[in-house]
């Protein structure tokens, strides 16, 4: 593929797409619920994911697009160029605080990640990485990740969720074994941010549960151009195609946290 053209297309659509959904941040939202009351979808995700289907379609109508909203392909392999597209993630945060949300495009090609894009509307702040090429914050390259801080130096992203007994998926004494081992935690609530944070350097993990490929496909690359490592919460290589717990660290905290502290319910 052409990762030059692609990468060019791509990144002045993320713009136009915020400054779209900037402009708008303060009209009536129209929220609909998905699959629980909490699971919350506005017209402004829909309308988003449109703009993105549109301009893909016509541009480069031999790649696919797997996103969030159904507005793409049904989708069942990676096979060629597949765009995956969550238009805005972080709907809570769009919805209760009109901030903390991003955009988030992963070009993946053949199952891999060639470019990465999560855009932070609000702070008009662009993190992209192209496989290969490094990572950038709004066309600054990001530094590689340290190798040598310990994990009681490091700050986790994690939601509370984990923690509580009664969670489905991950057994709560070890997360929070976690806890007390991190310097501290923080909680987002946006899963392109916190990979794009772990990227900046801000952030040393981030460590949850249930993802689906929207939430993960652009900051997988963008972490990965640092020399961070992303894998399942039992580190295993992530899939692509279904929802998964993910792990992902500087790589001299990866190993030891997904050993030591993740067991994941079975
Ligand atoms: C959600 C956010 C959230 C994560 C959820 C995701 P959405 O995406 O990334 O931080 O904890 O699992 O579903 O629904 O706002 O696009
Ligand atoms: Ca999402
Ligand atoms: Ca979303």
């Amino acid at each position: 593929m052409d990762t030059k053209q692609i990468l060019q297309y791509a990144r002045s659509w993320v713009l136009e797409a915020g400054e779209e959904i900037r402009t708008n941040i303060n009209e009536p939202l129209q929220i609909d619920t998905k699959s629980t009351p909490d699971d919350l979808v506005t017209r402004m995700d829909q309308q988003t994911e449109k703009f993105f289907a549109d301009k893909i379609r016509n541009q480069f109508p031999d790649h696919r697009i797997f996103s969030e909203e159904g507005m793409g392909d049904d989708i069942s392999d990676l096979e060629g160029v597949v765009w995956i597209v969550d238009p805005i993630d972080g709907t809570m945060n769009f919805v209760h605080q009109q901030r903390n949300f991003a955009i988030s495009i992963g070009v993946y090609e053949d199952g891999t990640g060639e470019i990465g894009l999560i855009y932070d509307v609000m702070n008009d702040v662009l993190y992209s990485a192209v496989k290969g090429e490094g990572a950038y914050k709004n066309g600054n390259r990001l530094p590689l990740l340290s190798t040598t801080e310990p994990l009681k130096r490091s700050i986790f992203s994690l939601n509370t969720t984990w923690l509580l007994e009664e969670n489905r998926l991950v057994e709560a004494s070890g997360m929070r074994e976690l806890v007390k081992s991190l310097r501290s935690t923080r909680s987002y609530g946006s899963a392109a941010l916190e990979f794009a944070f772990l990227a900046e350097g801000v952030l040393d993990g981030y460590v949850t549960m249930s993802l689906m490929p929207w939430d993960i496909a652009a900051g997988k690359v963008l972490v990965e151009e640092v020399g961070g490592v992303v894998t399942t919460g039992d580190n295993r290589p992530l899939s692509m195609m279904d929802r998964t717990s993910v792990c992902a660290a500087r790589e001299n905290i990866h190993g030891e946290t997904v050993e030591n502290y993740i067991n994941l319910k079975k």
